[in-house]
């Protein structure tokens, strides 16, 4: 069996006076492994990266890293999360204080700082950004400031909640070759079906706080039925086509 990296262990969460948010989570991320999260509007992902993440304590469950349990509500900088909304996680004057504020939190200082800075500004190519301050960022930009805000702490896995919103086709496209090029295990939340097709070997659907599937990506996301009853589309690309158009298969 293939080592488990992070493990999510009947992992419950209901909101404070609200409704339960999410319901017996359990899967395994295996070393490097890239899973797409994929479920309608409010069914739980990002509840359930902030939970994954320590922002959001479970109600009962638990998340374990290297088979260690994440004691609730504490920081694990081995996960990195992307947050849904950049401005949820921009706070400092510039773009290279902003990526500078994780490593330094991680103990890097002086020319090490200015390396990781410099190395993340470049590998999500805001590198002509870095004096800027966040505030004045389009969208697409403070999205890759984001990144370059969790790459510079390099975590053994990243959670990323919508990675591709807000970014045009040719940043998007980097962000592909990007992740793609990376070594890490990741989880990633997103309506961009096709991003997490080409990513993404396995796929979990969650609705209403549930996991309703969880397995290769082909399957799940090419099962119409399934798709239809979750409030999916089968992604383009899966779809069958003759030279005129769809195939009509059902
Ligand atoms: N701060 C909050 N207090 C109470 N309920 C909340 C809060 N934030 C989210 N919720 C509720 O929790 C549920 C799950 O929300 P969540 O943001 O995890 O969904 P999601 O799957 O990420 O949706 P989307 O695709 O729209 O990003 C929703 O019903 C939402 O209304
Ligand atoms: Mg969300």
């Amino acid at each position: 069996m293939t080592h488990s990296l992070v493990r999510i262990d009947s992992l419950s969460l209901t909101r404070p006076g609200g409704p339960v948010v999410l319901r017996d989570i359990a899967f395994d991320v295996a070393l490097g492994e890239r899973i797409g999260l994929v479920g309608p509007n409010g069914a739980g992902k990002s509840t359930l990266m902030l939970a994954m993440t320590g922002v959001l304590p479970a109600t009962r469950g638990a998340v374990l890293v290297n088979g260690k349990p994440l004691p609730p509500g504490s920081f694990n900088p081995a996960i990195g999360l992307l947050f849904q909304q950049s401005e949820d996680q921009l706070f400092s004057p510039t773009v290279a204080e902003d990526v500078a504020f994780g490593a330094r939190n991680l103990g890097l200082s002086g020319p090490k700082l200015d390396a990781a800075v410099n190395k993340a500004l470049h590998r999500t190519g805001i590198a002509d950004l870095a004096h800027r301050p966040v505030h004045h960022l389009s969208g697409g930009e403070k999205r890759l400031a984001c990144l370059a805000g969790i790459l510079v702490m390099e975590p053994s896995m990243l959670l990323l909640d919508e990675p591709s919103s807000a970014l045009d086709i040719r940043n998007r496209r980097h962000l592909i070759e990007l992740l793609d090029g990376m070594e890490q295990a990741m989880l990633i939340a997103s309506h961009d079906l096709e991003l997490v097709l080409e990513l993404c070997s396995r796929v979990i659907l969650i609705d209403q706080g549930e996991i309703v599937a969880d397995g290769a990506a082909e399957g799940i996301l090419g099962d119409a039925r399934l798709m239809a009853r979750h409030g999916q589309e089968v992604p383009h690309s899966l779809i069958p086509h003759t030279h005129l158009g769809h195939a009509h298969t059902t």
